[in-house]
């Protein structure tokens, strides 16, 4: 049987107007909930990636500002405005758009956005919180892909769930809240032996390597769960998943496209992660 396709962009809509309803609460307490986006450099998918986010922003009534800066700041330089953002008291949420040039440290900036503020959940203070399961800003991805899941209806406790891709962005994150979630989890990466003798035994299958269409029909479990977090352009120019999406179909139970999948749910758990911060900072 053909797999139900799992559209994002209609879930992240559902979701989306539940936030606007909180902004409009907020609001009516005096809180504005405010993001603010540091883009360092002109590389173009960044560039499309951050007007996204702030529509997504401008969607539920969160008050958004770009700030752009040349590829030449210094880490210095950077460094100050993360510290004037963590003592603005408009902004509840910063993000650095990633990847950075070569001469700054991702790390340094990571580290210095203040944790209460880290609206991507990448703060090692966020990070520890999530893996021993405390309150904390959740990485957006991850916790967009466990969305996705639950909204098939399924019941993610006792499932064999896959993972493949170890990433701090993706791959780690969504092995822990699966965990959370009382699912048994395998991560899976690029020195894996025998990959298909791991992915033919999935009831989840999350698939975040960055591998055009690596993933087969031959690979899949009939009627497992796979989620597509790849997002490869190809030779034509045509943006594909890691999944090979028209064999896949035919045997996963759901299955998310690419585009249109993972990649509006990341901006939509953005979006609640700053309002959450922005209740928290409320408080
Ligand atoms: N670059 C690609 N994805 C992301 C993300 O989720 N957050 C940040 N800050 N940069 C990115």
């Amino acid at each position: 049987m053909a797999a139900t396709i799992l559209y994002g962009k209609e879930i992240a809509k559902d979701i989306r107007e539940q936030l606007a309803g909180e902004v409009a609460e907020l609001k009516q307490n005096g809180i504005v909930p405010g993001l603010t986006v540091v883009l360092v450099g002109d590389d173009p998918a960044s560039h499309s990636y951050v007007r996204g986010k702030a529509r997504g922003c401008e969607e539920v009534g969160i008050r958004s500002e770009i700030i752009y800066k040349d590829a030449s700041i210094t880490e210095k330089e950077l460094l100050e405005i993360v510290y004037q953002l963590n003592e603005n008291p408009n902004v509840h949420g910063i993000l650095v758009q990633l990847p950075l040039p070569a001469h700054i440290s991702e790390k340094a900036v990571i580290e210095a956005i203040s944790s209460e503020k880290d609206v991507d959940g990448f703060h090692p203070v966020n990070v520890g919180n999530m893996m021993i399961g405390y309150d904390s800003l959740l990485p957006c991805t991850a916790n967009g892909v466990v969305e996705l899941i639950k909204r098939t209806g399924m019941t993610i406790e006792g499932k064999h769930a896959v993972v493949i891709g170890r990433s701090n962005i993706v791959g780690k994150p969504v092995s822990y809240l699966l965990q959370r979630e009382n699912a048994t989890v395998t991560m899976c990466h690029s020195r894996t032996v025998d990959l298909p003798s791991y992915t033919r035994q999935a009831d989840i299958l999350i698939v975040a390597a960055g591998k055009a269409h690596m993933i087969g029909k031959e690979d899949v479990k009939p009627g497992a769960v796979v989620i597509d977090v790849g997002v490869n352009r190809i030779e034509s120019g045509k943006l594909v998943g890691d999944v090979r999406f028209d064999e896949v179909k035919e045997v996963a139970s759901y299955l998310t496209p690419v585009p249109g999948g993972v990649g509006p749910m990341t901006i939509t758990m953005l979006l609640k992660n700053t309002i959450e911060a922005a209740r928290n900072l409320a408080r």
